[in-house]
């Protein structure tokens, strides 16, 4: 795993912006992996100025996004689809018909998964995976305990990241207890993952990932059987280290 310690959240969203923003420039129709959550909201900002500025043009970028809350249809204002518009598509010049994200509304969730699982197979895995961390090491929303072989399925979200989630809804009650989540295979199936880690919250998952220990308990552990994975870090979340 390369890692790249940088001094603040700042610094991670300039340097994620900027591998992201070459990608696109040299494969123009990129198919990327999003995240939400609070991490990328930073590059996301960053992004939409590169656009702005006339440095990356998103017009053939294709999305596929990691997971949705499963019972949130994609006008829900807590939707990630939602999210993802308010914080990057309608910003930038990307056919909204080019971006994917499970849709938490559908009739048959399972069906659903297949049909997301379908999509991510007929586009290709994604050339660029954005990943935030949870406290608890999941990635997308992979739990502790999910297997290392699951593609895209139904999760039952852990008490913690219902909790953590919580700031984004009125209460916690309202926080779905289930979401669909590309799978920890499907995952790995990108091409290159850029994983972002802010803040000291952060700082108990990071020792453990970069311990090297491979264990499902620790979802986001499987990425050290990906060849190409770069960790952004800021120094609070990476301070158990150093
Ligand atoms: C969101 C996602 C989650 C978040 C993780 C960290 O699409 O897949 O794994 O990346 O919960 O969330 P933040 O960035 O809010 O700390």
């Amino acid at each position: 795993m390369n890692v790249l310690v940088v001094d603040n959240y700042e610094q991670l969203s300039e340097r994620a912006c900027s591998i992201i923003s070459r990608h696109i420039q040299s494969n123009p129709t990129s198919v990327l992996g999003l995240a939400t959550g609070s991490t990328p909201l930073g590059t996301y900002k960053e992004l939409i100025n590169e656009y702005e500025q006339g440095r990356v043009d998103f017009q053939k970028v294709r999305t596929l996004n990691l997971d949705e809350y499963a019972g949130l249809g994609p006008d829900h204002p807590q939707s990630y689809r939602v999210f993802m518009q308010d914080h990057l598509f309608k910003y930038v010049n990307i056919d909204q018909a080019n971006t994917y994200i499970p849709d938490g509304k559908a009739n048959h969730l399972e069906n659903e998964c297949v049909r997301y699982e379908q999509i991510i197979e007929n586009m290709g895995p994604p050339d660029l995976q954005l990943l935030g961390i949870g406290e608890n090491g999941h990635i997308g929303f992979n739990e502790p305990g999910s297997s290392f072989s699951s593609e895209t399925h139904i999760v039952e979200l852990a008490s913690s990241t219902r909790e953590a989630n919580a700031r984004f809804f009125s209460s916690i009650e309202k926080v779905p207890n289930y979401a669909i989540t590309m799978g920890i295979r499907s995952i790995l199936k990108s091409k290159k993952i850029v994983l972002l880690a802010s803040g000291e919250r952060k700082a108990a998952a990071i020792e453990r990932l970069l311990s090297g220990d491979v264990n499902e308990e620790f979802p986001a552990s499987a990425l050290n059987h990906h060849d190409d994975v770069t960790l952004i870090v800021d120094r609070e979340a990476y301070k158990q280290i150093e």
